[in-house]
């Protein structure tokens, strides 16, 4: 059983949400620690001081530092990891699984996937923005042998799906204000949607089932519907007609292999967007059930939508 929970990245976009969960579990883990740098600590010290009086630990360091990592593994004792760190620092996991299996204390270990199933179909291994996960997946099949590793595989965050990009607008979204929604290919294929909040719900929930959860990549999602659906939704919350704007998938990868091509950061989103369109998140049978999520216990596309125009977006949020 999860135990003593050691988490990186935990005040992150979505870590945040991971730590607040793991903290406001109940019956509550015996101990979290959270391990930050030394920048978060001040520039989000009004977060982490409210955290530290629901039970939080903080241990500041550099993530790159193996002497830092070994003193943190060392110095909490930890059984349990949570990473959450960002797209762009993946791979410093590698070092993190490197020294949890050397530590001796560190019996599990959840690398930052939340997203995309990196291991879906014959393209997932070409998919460039699955590179650097990839890798540390391979480094875990090849070296790991006493820890064990658990992904948890969201799928994309509705909170965030449902904004569209400056520039890429064709590839999906919603905008409130003039009322149009951005879809793909007519919007009709489903897609597998978690809630950032029930993102941190699912890790709880896998930290309780430790033996249906070692060694597996998790696949969870708190609903799964069409943009057309979603369309709807925002029709009857927003109380008006919505017009639909839908561009073909082609038409989406060649704005993906311009943005690749032009060094443009969105360019993930919008591979990420495309992969979702063709069918990326969907299963015969998620994995909710095997972490004991039941139907009705993760959040609805109704209550997904309602808090999304009641906070202006999920940048809003304040519920930590
Ligand atoms: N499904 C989706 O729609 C979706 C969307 C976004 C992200 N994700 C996934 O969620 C996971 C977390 O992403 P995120 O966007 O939440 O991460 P993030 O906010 O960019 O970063 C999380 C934490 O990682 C550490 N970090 C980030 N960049 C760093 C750097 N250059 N050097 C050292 N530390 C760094 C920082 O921790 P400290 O300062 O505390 O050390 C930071 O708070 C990723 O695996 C990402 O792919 C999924």
């Amino acid at each position: 059983m999860a135990s003593k929970i050691l988490i990186f990245g935990g005040t992150g976009t979505i870590g945040r949400y991971i730590t607040s969960s793991i903290l406001k579990a109940q019956p509550p883990f015996k101990q979290v620690f959270l391990f930050t740098s030394p920048n978060t600590a001040s520039t989000k010290a009004d977060l982490l001081s409210k955290w530290k009086s629901s039970g939080l630990s903080v241990i500041e360091g550099d993530i790159t530092n193996p002497t830092d990592i070994q003193g943190a593994y060392a110095s909490t004792g930890a059984d349990t990891v949570v990473s959450a760190v960002g797209r762009g620092v993946i791979d410093t996991q590698i070092e993190l699984l490197r020294l949890a299996e050397e530590s001796g204390t560190v019996k599990w270990f959840l690398p930052s996937e939340y997203g995309t199933d990196i291991e879906h179909n014959a393209k997932s291994p070409n998919e460039k923005p699955h590179q650097l996960k990839l890798k540390v997946r391979k480094y875990v099949r090849e070296h790991i042998k006493r820890v064990q590793v658990t992904y948890v595989v969201t799928g994309p965050y509705f909170d965030m799906w449902v904004n569209t990009a400056p520039g890429a607008e064709q590839a999906g979204g919603f905008d409130v204000d003039s009322k149009v929604a951005h879809v793909i290919d007519g919007g009709e294929g489903k897609v597998g949607f978690c809630t950032m909040w029930d993102v941190g719900k699912f890790v709880v929930a896998t930290l309780r089932h430790p033996e249906q959860s070692y060694g597996k990549a998790l696949k969870v999602q708190s609903f799964i519907v069409t943009p057309k659906q979603v369309v709807a939704e925002y029709e009857k919350q927003t109380g008006a007609k919505w017009t639909v704007e839908s561009t073909p998938l082609d038409e989406v990868e060649k704005l993906e292999a311009k943005l690749w091509q032009e060094g443009k950061p969105y360019a993930t989103g919008v591979t990420l967007r495309r992969i979702w369109a063709e069918g990326g998140t969907l299963y015969e049978k998620n994995d909710n059930e095997v972490v004991g999520v039941k139907e009705g216990d993760a959040e609805s596309l109704e209550t997904a939508v309602k808090r999304i125009l009641s906070i202006g977006g999920w940048q809003n949020e304040k519920d930590f």
